[in-house]
């Protein structure tokens, strides 16, 4: 039967670009996501940003702009790493929405009618200067156990004491410089202590998901039982209740009946989960995209729909005692999995969670480096435990250059060509003596299947390598180019690459959710569906046609890892779509033939052309770049600038070059998923003359 899944990664805070920590989280989702529907289940995946609270409110004033202003802009940046790395969230939202706002205070009403909110007076760090209270962190002192100056409001780096903020020897605020002095005010409190609360986490942290199997990993539930247990004796001292308001000022959501009182950004920050649900299924595409008819309240009631949180092991206790209480006693479903990861470092060095680590996404993206190479190393490191993973340079080199491109592509690249060459592109019988490899490939897929779902896409990679060696010494011991050589082994040679081509087709399926756009490649070069999981029990017919074969994937070199973690020169590339190019080549500066290659230049025809409402300068284009997709014809959109050029009609059935690899683009307008080519002068002086192959030339072909 197949699943409905709603399904989300941590909702990062609006104040920074993305870093590899961010985006190794959203890899290892997508990858499950992408699994998720090629075994057929509807997926919802949307995730926002966090965009309350005071650091982001005290980083807009600083940078001079208003809270919204910040958060937007921030906002507005993170396209180009999800079309980057092919992260494909069906909707992207932000915790400063209306449906946030309606939803958190639907949730507190709901816990204040149960009788789980207090309000307590606390006594708290003001700043006379600035007008607002203090949190924690704005605050350093003396240590008052070894006098060390300069210390946070919490702990002591020097002596390593633990402490609160009141005991700090001559404290100061570090926003202004000025001594705190002690205020009173009333805070309001999610009554986590109540035995109702801890009844239902005890039950709720040892349950079991819509698979029956446990809902928290083993380390999880340990930590969680930890926190839960009330007996001191056990390691626990219970839960407190959690304080939830924050006074003004603040950027954040306000709380009913109480003027000046904000809620605290964590307690807004996971409903931004079901903020960002909401917005998808409002705006109709839950159905027009995800094909899930419901409307938002009857999808999150349906006993059917199974939600699930991808995160980092830093903010569990938000996500294990928190997050399902509150959503528990307002009567919303609460989480069936949290799926927690642990941290990434750059060759050993941890990373610090405001800066990242050396290796930045978008830099990695400039350098033009291909993103289904981490994808994939990322993907090797991945398993279900809460473990930190290391991304190691020679290792990320080895295994994408000995394992990806040596090993899976070297099987079509050794074969495809024969089949174009002398066969006009059509297969031929299976060889009967790689019956047994086939059989065993298409078997595979339980196996690898269950890896996946289990997020041990380790352990899938290394099954799926396993294939590819069998494949590859299936292929080495028939020598297909000395076939090649001797008429009497055209025959031979004919089974041998469809058997050959069978097996790649496997392990491109098995590959795909994590390489999507190779297995997009393949699909369109044999011409066949490769979007269902059960695709490898299809039999490739005799006589079936398949394209062009096109180099899927470069090497790493070396140079570009030296260029990433800024050690060397840096490689010229083709710019990532809303990458800043590198400098325009100074007249005489050379690229070399692998540069070039890498820019995927292909045929294609225009098969529509339209104006773009609101648009000054672009014109919408239908290509057919000779792909397709669950066997039918797949258009790409592309967006050109040359409406003062040309009439769109002028332009249908034109064939032009295009950059077939160019990242997809997100514009106002629509994703634009290439760029077709023009002469022009600077400035477009003396006019924009698009590029046309001489006749013959049909859609699809490469240009080189
Ligand atoms: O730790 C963080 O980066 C938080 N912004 C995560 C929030 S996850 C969810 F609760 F919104
Ligand atoms: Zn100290």
């Amino acid at each position: 039967m197949s699943r409905t899944l709603f399904v989300t990664t941590a909702l990062p805070y609006a104040n920074g670009p993305f870093h590899i920590g961010h985006i190794m989280e959203y890899i290892q989702a997508d990858i499950w996501v992408r699994f998720q529907r090629m075994r057929g289940n509807t997926v919802h995946f949307v995730g926002a940003d966090d965009a309350h609270g005071a650091p982001i409110m005290i980083a807009a004033e600083k940078a001079g702009r208003t809270p919204q202003e910040f958060v937007t802009e921030i906002a507005a940046g993170r396209a180009q790493y999800f079309a980057g790395f092919h992260i494909g969230f069906d909707n992207w939202h932000s915790t400063d929405s209306p449906e946030n706002v309606e939803l958190s205070q639907d949730i507190y009403r709901k816990l204040k009618a149960a009788g789980l909110i207090a309000n307590k007076t606390i006594e708290q760090f003001y700043d006379p200067v600035k007008g607002m209270f203090l949190p924690d962190r704005y605050i350093k002192g003396e240590c008052p156990k070894c006098g060390a100056k300069d210390q946070y409001g919490d702990s002591c780096e020097v002596c390593g004491a633990v402490y609160a903020p009141t005991d700090l020897k001559n404290p100061y605020s570090t926003l202004t410089g000025a001594t705190p002095v002690l205020r009173t005010s009333e805070h309001y409190f999610f009554r986590l202590s109540d035995p109702r609360c801890i009844k239902f986490l005890q039950e709720w942290t040892r349950g079991a998901n819509a698979l029956g199997q446990p809902r928290l990993q083993p380390e999880v539930l340990n930590k969680a039982k930890e926190w839960l247990a009330e007996d001191e004796t056990a390691g626990g001292k219970g839960l407190s209740d959690w304080d939830i308001s924050r006074d003004a000022p603040y950027f954040g959501i306000p709380i009913p009946d109480a003027p000046g009182k904000y809620f605290y950004v964590w307690l807004d920050a996971p409903i931004g989960y079901l903020a960002s649900l909401k917005n998808y299924f409002d705006s109709g595409r839950a159905k027009s995209i995800g094909g899930t008819a419901q409307t938002f309240a009857e999808f999150l009631a349906d006993p059917k729909t199974e939600q699930i949180h991808f995160i980092g092991k830093d903010i569990i206790y938000f996500h294990t005692l928190f997050w399902p209480a509150m959503l528990h006693f307002a009567g919303y479903k609460v989480p069936d999995s949290i799926n927690v990861h642990g941290f990434i470092n750059v060759s050993g060095e941890k990373m610090s969670k405001s800066r990242g680590t050396g290796v930045s996404p978008l830099r990695y993206l400039e350098l033009g480096m291909n993103p289904e190479w981490l994808r994939y190393y990322i993907a090797a490191k991945l398993s279900a435990a809460v473990e930190d993973i290391d991304l190691n340079p020679d290792d990320f080199l080895a295994r994408v250059n000995s394992d990806l491109v040596g090993k899976y592509v070297n099987i079509a690249s050794r074969c495809a060509n024969f089949i174009t060459k002398r066969f006009e592109g059509k297969l031929g019988d299976h060889d009967p003596a790689a019956a047994k490899l086939e059989h065993d490939s298409a078997f595979a897929q339980d196996e690898i299947g269950r890896h996946y779902e289990a997020r041990e896409f380790g352990k899938a990679i290394r099954r799926i390598m396993e294939l590819a060696d069998a494949a590859n010494q299936y292929v080495d011991a028939c020598k297909p180019w000395e076939l090649a050589k001797n008429p009497a082994g055209e025959a031979r040679l004919h089974c041998v690459c469809t058997s050959a081509l069978t097996l790649f087709r496997d392990l491109t399926i098995y590959l795909a959710p994590i390489l999507p756009d190779v297995a997009r490649q393949v699909a369109g070069f044999l011409r066949i569906s490769l979007s269902h999981w059960s695709n490898v029990h299809t039999t490739l017919a005799a006589d079936h046609q398949i394209g062009f074969y096109q180099h899927l994937m470069n090497r790493i070199e070396v140079k570009q890892i030296d260029a990433l973690l800024g050690l060397g020169p840096e490689p010229a590339a083709a710019p990532a779509a809303g990458a800043t190019p590198p400098p325009s080549g100074a007249a005489g500066s050379h690229i070399s033939i692998d540069d070039f290659a890498r820019i995927d230049l292909r045929i294609a025809k225009i098969v529509n052309a339209e104006q773009v409402e609101g648009a000054a300068k672009l014109v919408k284009l239908t290509l057919d770049v000779g792909e397709t997709e669950n066997g039918q014809p797949r258009l790409r959109t592309v967006f050109a600038g040359i409406k003062a050029h040309y009439k769109p009609e002028d332009l249908i059935g034109r064939l032009t070059p295009m950059v077939a690899n160019l990242a997809p683009r997100k514009m106002k307008f629509g994703l634009s998923e290439g760029m077709v080519l023009a002469a022009s002068f600077p400035d477009d002086q003396g006019g924009v003359y698009l590029l046309q192959p001489d006749s013959g030339a049909l859609p699809g072909m490469k240009v080189k």
